[in-house]
């Protein structure tokens, strides 16, 4: 339970990255860790493109300016949601991404949540560049890589921000 309480701060949003690899066999872990994310009903809108090629990962590191760690990661997770299948797909997407990324931490990899949605252009770049069908939104890109940076964990704990029992704290 600590270990957990400790990686949840330990998950930093690391953008460079090592040359070396992510296998398979971590891929298929992370994505694991993803899709075992909480989504209302259960209805799981989401879809999962996984990009490792070079060309790829290059183009979409151009779809905006704070997209450019995408050259250099290993592999690039596309998150979908489907828009049809749930109206509440944000959400349910956003609970798989923090997943994600806590998977990531968790395996000694890094990554950064690139936000897509809710830039339009930005998604029909990505959409068109990955043949992705209409009815399926883009949230966000996730490039993961052996870190090249090392950034101390943080808890962001605000006091100010919590009330107990009512607003106004009575
Ligand atoms: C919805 C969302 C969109 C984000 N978009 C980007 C992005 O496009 N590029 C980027 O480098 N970081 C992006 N981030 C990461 C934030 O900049 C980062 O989480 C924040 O600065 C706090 O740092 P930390 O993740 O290390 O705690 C995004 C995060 C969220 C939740």
């Amino acid at each position: 339970m600590t270990e957990m309480l400790e990686l949840i701060k330990k998950r930093r949003s690391i953008r460079q990255y090592t040359a070396d690899p992510v296998s398979d066999s971590e891929i298929r872990a992370l994505l694991e860790a993803a899709m075992a994310a909480p989504s209302a009903d259960d209805m799981r809108p989401w879809e999962i493109i996984v990009v490792r090629r070079k060309d790829l990962r290059e183009e979409l590191s151009r779809v905006h300016p704070w997209a450019a760690m995408c050259k250099s990661a290993a592999v690039v997770f596309v998150v979908l949601g489907d828009a049809r299948r749930s109206s509440r797909w944000v959400e349910d997407c956003s609970a798989l991404t923090e997943n994600l990324l806590l998977a990531v931490t968790g395996l000694g990899l890094g990554a950064v949540w690139v936000g897509i949605y809710p830039q339009t252009a930005d998604e029909a770049y990505i959409r068109r560049l990955l043949g992705i069908p209409e009815h399926l939104r883009v949230l966000c890109l996730v490039p993961v890589g052996r870190p090249a940076e090392d950034k101390p964990a943080h808890t962001k704990y605000d006091e100010r921000k919590i009330h107990y029992e009512t607003y106004a704290g009575k």
